[in-house]
């Protein structure tokens, strides 16, 4: 059951969107059947996978995925994937096929180009379709118009204002969401040129440029694509603290300014965070490749009940909630804090005395014969490292002494 619930509707750049989680530009949102799937199952929206002109070579290569994990877990994905094989004529039809059966909800595209005339076309040819609202992609590699050579269009301030105001010049009114890469030394410097460019916000942000691996026996990188490899698209969990900082970054220099939060966003808790730090609705995409379009339902009521338990009475009021608590180093605190070791929870594993010992400041000294860590609140500076390696919640606390 999909919990349509007041508190999770919202307004993003003017479209109604009744839960804040839009699947984002990637293969579930590349063929038509799979996209109304996602849409039927609750999603509130989605972004059609990255269209092109009819003349762009979309050339594959497989196996394009991979992944990166600690033995158990997926901890990230990496993609070798390019935009979508289907062109702009056949896109904005299903755009405007989509439309008409879901009236109510974001249907939204993505586009890439590489000059002024084909990022115009593609624009006017999708606003024709009735579209609610256009991402563009500046965070592939192929997407560049020429200078700066090689980058991303959203790595260079410059080619990212001009291409914007390109795409703005001609949307008109039409939304213009500019999705860009974190992979950049000041991502502010990007979003004020987004700004200028008079586009609505941002998409923060599309995945990021990783190796995913050697494989020891072979040498091979991964993926292995017959014997060759290349850099991948890292996704999912492991980008997640990345994203935060960017929404973060932006809103924080730019407040007010439309950001989309997307990376590594996998479950309701997630979602809480990226909105805390900024971003006005959630896009998912390797959460639903590996679990499925039905983690909606998990999102919905996860996100409605912490809205309601903390009395919040829409998604609105919880944007930007975190940023007040975000200031510069130099602006923390400076508190006096101790580890102190709870005995009556603690296992007698050892991992606090020995993470201290070897990375720490060897203020936990360890009794053998009854298997337990004692903290030198002379020498413990609260550095909170015991904390990390505890197998049992609370074992270790963390206290102020002044
Ligand atoms: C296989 C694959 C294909 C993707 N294709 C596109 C694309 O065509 N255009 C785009 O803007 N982003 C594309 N993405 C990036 C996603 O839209 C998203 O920005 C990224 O995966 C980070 O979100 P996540 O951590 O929730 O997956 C793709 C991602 C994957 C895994």
């Amino acid at each position: 059951m999909i919990l349509t619930s007041s508190r999770l509707y919202s307004e993003f750049l003017g479209i109604e969107l009744e839960n804040p989680f839009i699947l984002s530009a990637a293969p579930s949102t590349d063929e038509l059947d799979i996209a109304r799937a996602g849409l039927d199952a609750g999603w509130a929206g989605l972004i059609l996978k990255t269209t092109s002109l009819e003349t762009t070579v979309v050339d594959l290569a497989y196996p394009m995925m991979s992944s990166f994990n600690d033995g158990e877990n997926l901890l990230g994905m990496g993609n070798i994937d390019l935009i979508s094989a289907y062109h702009i004529n056949e896109v904005a039809k299903r755009a405007s096929i989509l439309k008409s059966e879901f009236p109510y909800k974001m249907i939204a595209a993505s586009i890439m180009s590489d000059s002024k005339e084909g990022w115009q076309t593609l624009v006017k040819k999708l606003k024709d379709a009735g579209i609610d609202l256009i991402e563009c992609s500046f965070s592939c590699p192929q997407g560049n118009v020429g200078e700066d050579p090689g980058k991303m269009l959203a790595q260079s301030e410059s080619a990212t204002e001009k291409v914007a105001t390109w795409v703005k010049e001609a949307a008109g009114d039409l939304p213009i969401l500019i999705k860009i890469t974190p992979q950049v030394t000041d991502i502010v410097a990007i979003a004020r040129a987004i700004q200028s460019s008079g586009c609505d916000g941002i998409t923060a942000s599309n995945s990021i440029p990783a190796l995913m691996g050697i494989d020891i026996e072979s040498l091979t990188p991964i993926p292995n694509v017959g014997g060759r490899s290349t850099y991948s698209g890292l996704t999912g969990a492991a980008i997640k603290p990345i994203t935060l900082r960017t929404i973060a970054e932006i809103a924080r220099n730019l407040p007010g300014f439309i950001i989309s939060g997307n990376g590594g966003i996998t479950d309701w808790r997630d979602s809480v965070e990226a909105l805390a730090v900024g971003a006005g609705n959630i896009q998912i995409c390797t959460a639903v490749m590996l679990n499925g379009f039905g983690i909606i339902e998990d999102l919905t009521s996860g996100l409605d009940n912490y809205l309601k338990e903390k009395g919040f009475n829409s998604i609105t009021e919880l944007v930007g909630e975190a940023l007040p608590m975000l200031v510069n180093h130099d602006e923390l605190p400076r508190e006096e804090v101790r580890s102190f070791v709870n005995n009556d929870r603690c296992i007698g594993c050892g991992k606090c005395y020995i993470a201290c010992r070897d990375g720490g400041h060897r203020a936990i000294s360890w009794d053998h014969q009854n298997r337990l860590p004692e903290v030198s609140v002379e020498k413990c500076v609260g550095c909170g490292l015991c904390l990390l390696v505890q197998p049992v919640e609370n074992c270790l606390e963390l206290r102020k002494v002044n």
